[in-house]
């Protein structure tokens, strides 16, 4: 067996520019994070590898798109860990820049904006935390000069958001969706995980269970899933919903009772000290239910 070869590592826009351009090949994609890995960013780099000739990691703590009274301070920093992840996972450079690097003259007067739909569900909760995502999604594009990058569907709205940007305006960047990972109970994986005591953890679960319910009952119509899900979250009251909705998955209106096609069920409640979301995209109507597929990778793989 060989041993996979260490990542480069780039600190600086120089050693990027460097790195990059050692690359021989331009087929490149990104897959952009905050740090604290888990399988669920794994996920995300297999699936760039599978499909592209080389992957440039961004592992950057935005400070951005944290609001003055969120967990900025707390986030999990592993840097030692996330390398060997992104070894393991065949990554050609990790881009580990500081905010002075990202933002040399500090906070950026010009930033792009998420607009109408940013304030909605998440962006109601974290008011100019979509702003502050896409700002730096665009500015990360722009510096990994990347083909294709890829995202979670575990944040569904910002990857909404950052297709809306791509399209609005036009860079020139494929975007790739990849499904949920769960643990093996149905926790969706998250970096704030690590924030949750064994007993909060137990009453996470409820947000899965809540969203398998409204799955199941999705040939029913709109307010069957929703009764279901709601009917799970009722019976944990140590999670304090924030919201639950069956939303339009382009718009995030909610659907009205005789809608029939592709919906997003999302949840997001506070257990314990710590805030979680989760979703999963839907078709409602006969021969409906939960789907977890990937988008837009026309010959997708169901192994990664
Ligand atoms: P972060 O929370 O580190 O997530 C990085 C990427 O991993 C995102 O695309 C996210 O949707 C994806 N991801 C997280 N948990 C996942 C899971 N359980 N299954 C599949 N994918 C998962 O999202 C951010 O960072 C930041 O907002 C960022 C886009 C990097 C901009 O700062």
């Amino acid at each position: 067996m060989t041993t996979p070869t260490v990542p480069v590592v780039a600190h600086t826009r120089d050693e990027l520019k460097a790195a990059r351009e050692a690359l021989p090949s331009r087929d490149v994609a990104v897959v952009m994070t905050m740090g604290a890995l888990h399988d669920g960013h794994a996920r995300l780099i297999r699936a760039a590898r599978q499909r592209h000739d080389h992957v440039v990691v961004t592992i950057f703590l935005n400070p951005l798109q944290f609001g003055p009274k969120e967990d900025l301070s707390r986030y999990p920093r592993t840097f030692d860990a996330d390398m060997e992840i992104c070894t393991d996972a065949g990554v050609d450079v990790v881009f580990a820049p500081t905010p002075d690097v990202v933002y040399p003259d500090g906070d950026p007067g010009v930033r792009v904006s998420a607009g109408p739909l940013g304030d909605l569900l998440e962006g109601k909760a974290r008011p100019g935390h979509f702003d502050g995502v896409l700002t730096v999604v665009g500015k990360l594009l722009h510096l990994t000069a990347a083909r294709s990058a890829y995202f979670g569907q575990k944040d569904a709205q910002q990857m909404l958001l950052i297709r809306r940007m791509v399209r609005d305006l036009d860079f020139p960047v494929d975007v790739v969706s990849v499904p949920t990972v769960r643990e093996a109970d149905g926790l969706a994986m998250s970096s704030r995980n690590t924030y949750l005591t064994a007993s909060d953890r137990e009453v996470a679960l409820c947000l899965s269970r809540a969203l398998r319910a409204g799955g199941e009952a999705a040939v029913f119509g709109p307010s069957a899933v929703r009764r279901a899900a709601r009917e799970v979250l009722v019976e944990e009251p140590l999670a304090l919903v924030d919201y639950l909705v069956l939303v339009h998955p382009e718009t995030l209106a909610d659907v009205p009772e005789w809608y029939r096609g592709e919906a997003l069920l999302a949840v997001a409640a506070k257990i314990g000290t710590t805030r979680l979301i989760d979703n999963t995209p839907l078709v409602v109507g006969p021969g409906g239910g939960a789907i977890d597929v990937f988008t837009d990778v026309p010959h997708a793989r169901a192994d990664v």
